[in-house]
């Protein structure tokens, strides 16, 4: 295992009715006047957004509100947000939404304490400061809620890239499995996807005796392949939504990254898709995932291996490992598939003609060096490849 610093301070208030907290963190967090950043319209259906603004007018919290955000957020709107913050002297940001509204919110938070433009983060700029967020989650998937990230597509160019920084960490986040209720069964399955290539990209590493983190990650895999389909088959599920809830934080808030390095090959080829066809990232995973693990499985067949005999139940084949893997990665797909995943281009929405330009982007864009560097490195042509055996 290798050295490694941890510092994840995010409060978490987890269960029933915990939106009604809202006030009373931001309060405890410091906020004085808050910006309230939300989506397309979900947390005003369903009358999510008028109880979290009723817990901050019973702090006697003043706040502005600021809606619109997209899947896949863009720019456009963060601009707007650092603008009102800036002049309405916001001093807290409060997410009320799933990992578009809490990343968008989080690109505001460090662009309105910075001079200079916030795509700076975005091309590599490590982010330092950043007005404090909290958020309130609805949609288990891209576990920002942990997470000292946030991914943010420029219109210009529809470049889709991520930043990172402590000061991104909210300082708290409110997980009220039941907001998840209302979710529709494609955006449930999107989010398990997304959960487990986040465990995926940590399991898939080069540093040796990781066994706590192996295990950890197995467990979470574990959980998701019992409680995702029940989410997915009753969206009434309390029970399996609170596994799922937790799981999705604990995925990604780097517990269980801790001291070994990491691939995010899958999540660097599938942002190109999301970033080009506005997909949702989940449903690009699904179509990733399989093809990256089956092109770079001979760098480490052994650890395909692993997974595919502690997660998916495969018998391992001592003479011939390399189908273990297969059937490994097989099985993943064939999972992700019952969930209601596409599993090619065409019903993602992708367009072979695209793919030269796709790997290009994926490996040229915002400056990038021509080269993945995950578990194995990965040049222009190796991306086409990958991109080809989604078709
Ligand atoms: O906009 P509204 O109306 O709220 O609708 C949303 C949106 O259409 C809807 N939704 C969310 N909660 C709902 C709901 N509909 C009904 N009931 C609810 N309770 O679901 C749709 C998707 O929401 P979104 O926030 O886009 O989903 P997700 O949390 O999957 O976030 C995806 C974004 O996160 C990025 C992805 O790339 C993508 O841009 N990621 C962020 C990461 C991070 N910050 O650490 C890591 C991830 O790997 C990922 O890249
Ligand atoms: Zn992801």
């Amino acid at each position: 295992m290798e050295n490694f610093n941890f510092y994840a301070p995010t409060y978490f208030a987890f269960g029933k009715d915990r939106e009604n907290d809202a006030g009373q963190l931001v309060k405890r967090f410091g906020g004085s006047k808050v910006l309230v950043h939300f989506g397309g319209g979900s947390v005003i259906r369903s009358g999510l957004l008028d109880r979290v603004k009723k817990s901050l007018e019973k702090e006697a919290i003043p706040y502005v509100e600021l809606g619109g955000v997209q899947p896949n957020p863009r720019s456009g709107l963060v601009y707007q947000g650092i603008d009102l913050c800036k002049k309405e002297k916001i001093d807290f940001i409060l997410a009320v939404g799933g990992g578009s509204v809490i990343d968008s919110s989080k690109a505001i938070a460090a662009g309105s304490v910075y001079d200079g433009d916030f795509w700076d983060f975005y091309e590599g700029k490590p982010v330092e400061k950043a007005l404090p967020i909290g958020t309130v989650l609805t949609i288990s998937a891209a576990g920002s809620e942990g997470s000292p990230d946030s991914v943010i597509t420029k219109e210009d160019g529809m470049l889709k890239r991520g930043a990172s920084g402590e000061a991104y960490r909210p300082k708290f986040s409110i997980l009220n499995p039941a907001l998840t209720q209302t979710l529709p069964a494609y955006q449930t399955a999107c989010g398990i996807t997304d959960i487990m290539a986040h465990l995926y990209e940590r399991y898939l590493t080069n540093t040796s005796n990781v066994e706590t983190t192996d295990r950890m990650i197995e467990a979470l895999l574990l959980a998701m392949k019992t409680e995702g389909p029940k989410a997915v088959a009753d969206s009434s599920d309390y029970e399996s939504r609170a596994n799922i809830m937790w799981a999705g934080m604990m995925a990604h808030n780097n517990s269980c990254g801790v001291g070994r390095s990491q691939d995010w090959t899958s999540h660097s080829i599938e942002h190109e898709l999301s970033a080009l066809y506005d997909c949702a990232h989940g449903a690009g995973l699904a179509v990733t995932m399989p093809a990256v693990f089956t092109y770079t499985m001979k760098h480490d067949v052994m650890r395909f291996a692993k997974v595919a005999v502690r997660v998916w139940g495969c018998q391992m084949n001592f003479d011939n490992p390399e189908n273990t893997a297969k059937e490994g990665i097989k099985t993943l797909q064939n999972f992700l598939v019952s969930i209601g995943m596409p599993k090619n281009f065409a019903e993602l929405g992708a367009k072979p003609e695209d793919i030269e330009k796709l790997a290009h982007t994926c490996c040229y864009g915002n400056g990038g060096s021509g080269e993945i560097q995950g578990f194995t490195k990965l040049n222009q042509k190796d991306v086409e490849n990958i991109y080809r055996l989604m078709v």
